[in-house]
């Protein structure tokens, strides 16, 4: 399982549009702007289904979806990789509601499209580009565990 960190979730607030990748079951890609996102725990980032078409009917075929963020101001970036699965009712799809209407409460949201992110790599510009974040649970003792990221060559 991998976290998102504060790094990544910095990203995520800044930026203008998140881009969201699916593909059909015959690999056909197809790739949309996204401005209702957040993340929502440490494994798990929210987009919001308004308009979503070609998207819907890939992930209802295939549910694995890649994410695009990044801060252009600070030339950062992360590239998200999960499994997605869109909820029409709950907090999750009540908290996508809100989100929207408080923006623009003209649109009507359909779903929640709710994403378990699995992988992040890097895509900023530089010396770690492609690298994978990763999230290792180490028990030292019964009553002590910490975290720790290293970045394994993709
Ligand atoms: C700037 C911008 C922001 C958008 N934000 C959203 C969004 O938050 N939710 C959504 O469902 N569609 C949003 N759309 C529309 C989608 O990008 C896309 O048009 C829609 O998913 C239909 O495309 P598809 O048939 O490939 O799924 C946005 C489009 C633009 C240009």
């Amino acid at each position: 399982m991998v976290k998102i960190t504060e790094e990544v979730k910095e990203v995520m607030a800044k930026t203008k549009g998140w881009a969201l990748a699916t593909a059909s079951k015959e690999g056909i890609p197809n790739v949309v702007p996204i401005a209702f996102a957040k993340p929502i725990s440490d494994e798990k980032v929210m987009l919001v289904d308004v308009f979503m078409n070609k998207t819907k009917k890939n992930i209802e075929k295939n549910p694995n979806v890649a994410i695009s963020v990044w801060d252009f101001d600070a030339l950062k970036g992360y590239q998200l990789k999960g499994v997605a699965h869109f909820e029409t009712s709950g907090n999750n799809f009540e908290e996508g509601v809100k989100m929207v209407k408080e923006m623009m409460p003209e649109l009507e949201p359909k779903s929640a499209l709710i994403v378990d992110v699995k992988e992040i790599y890097i895509t900023s510009p530089g010396p770690d580009v492609g690298k994978r974040l990763n999230r290792k649970k180490i028990t030292t003792s019964r009553t002590f565990s910490f975290y720790f990221f290293n970045f394994p060559a993709a």
